[in-house]
């Protein structure tokens, strides 16, 4: 049996990848299915938490039980969820996979095919929900990230992460390596947990479940 750990508590999850519309048919979107997130929710209350999933666009996973789900779109509205669910939380994680840009306008219309140059994709960026909500979090509050990071020139996946852990200002940060078909639309997940405090921890390669327990094991030893 799970420990009973989270009972009183009231925690928040975004999952899934949001969508970021170019016109009434087409968006920009990306590859996350959701998994992580909803492992994270499940697991939190089954641990007895109060949990509110805000739930970006997901594989068809289904919701899990005793959690409260609100669905969103874009990164701006997962932004507005994610402010208004955190307000009274003890603990924030983002799963979710933001969209770093957006188209800078939403035609009305289906962008049409006519002539031979395509029309121009203009972005604008998105905010960063992970540091406004670190910045407006009450006392207390546990804020925890995700990165999916790959080792290159200069540095492997934990050195990113370390520099994304300080960059965020969250206390956790859940480090994964990608690249090699791992990750992404798998079961399983590996990586290393980093806390603010210096703490790193290696988590072996095993189902998303099982990172959500370390993850809220982590949580759980921060709120006491
Ligand atoms: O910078 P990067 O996208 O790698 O950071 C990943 C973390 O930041 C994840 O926790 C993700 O949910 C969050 N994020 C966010 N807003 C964005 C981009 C990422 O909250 N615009």
């Amino acid at each position: 049996a799970l420990p009973r750990d989270l009972a009183g508590r009231r925690v928040v999850v975004s999952a899934g990848g949001t969508r970021e519309a170019l016109d009434p048919v087409r968006y920009l979107g990306n590859r996350s299915s959701g998994r992580q997130g909803y492992a994270l929710a499940r697991v939190a209350a089954q641990r007895g938490a109060h949990v509110t999933l805000v739930a970006a666009h997901t594989a068809d996973l289904g919701d899990p039980a005793a959690v409260e789900v609100v669905r969103v779109g874009s990164a701006l509205e997962l932004r507005d969820a994610m402010h208004a669910a955190a307000k009274d939380a003890d603990a924030v994680v983002m799963a979710a996979a933001v969209a770093d840009f957006r188209p800078d306008a939403l035609a009305a219309h289906k962008i049409k095919k006519d002539g031979s140059e395509p029309p121009p994709l203009r972005l604008a960026l998105n905010p960063d929900i992970l540091v406004e909500l670190v910045a407006a979090r009450e006392p207390g509050q546990v804020v925890v990230g995700f990165a999916a990071e790959t080792g290159d020139e200069a540095g492997d996946p934990l050195h990113h992460g370390r520099a994304k852990l300080a960059r965020k200002g969250c206390d956790l940060l859940v480090v994964n390596a990608v690249g090699d078909g791992r990750a992404f639309e798998v079961p399983d997940n590996s990586g290393w947990l980093l806390g603010a405090d210096g703490s790193e921890k290696e988590l072996e390669a095993g189902s998303k479940a099982l990172l959500a327990s370390h993850v809220w094991d982590a949580v759980a030893a921060r709120l006491d």
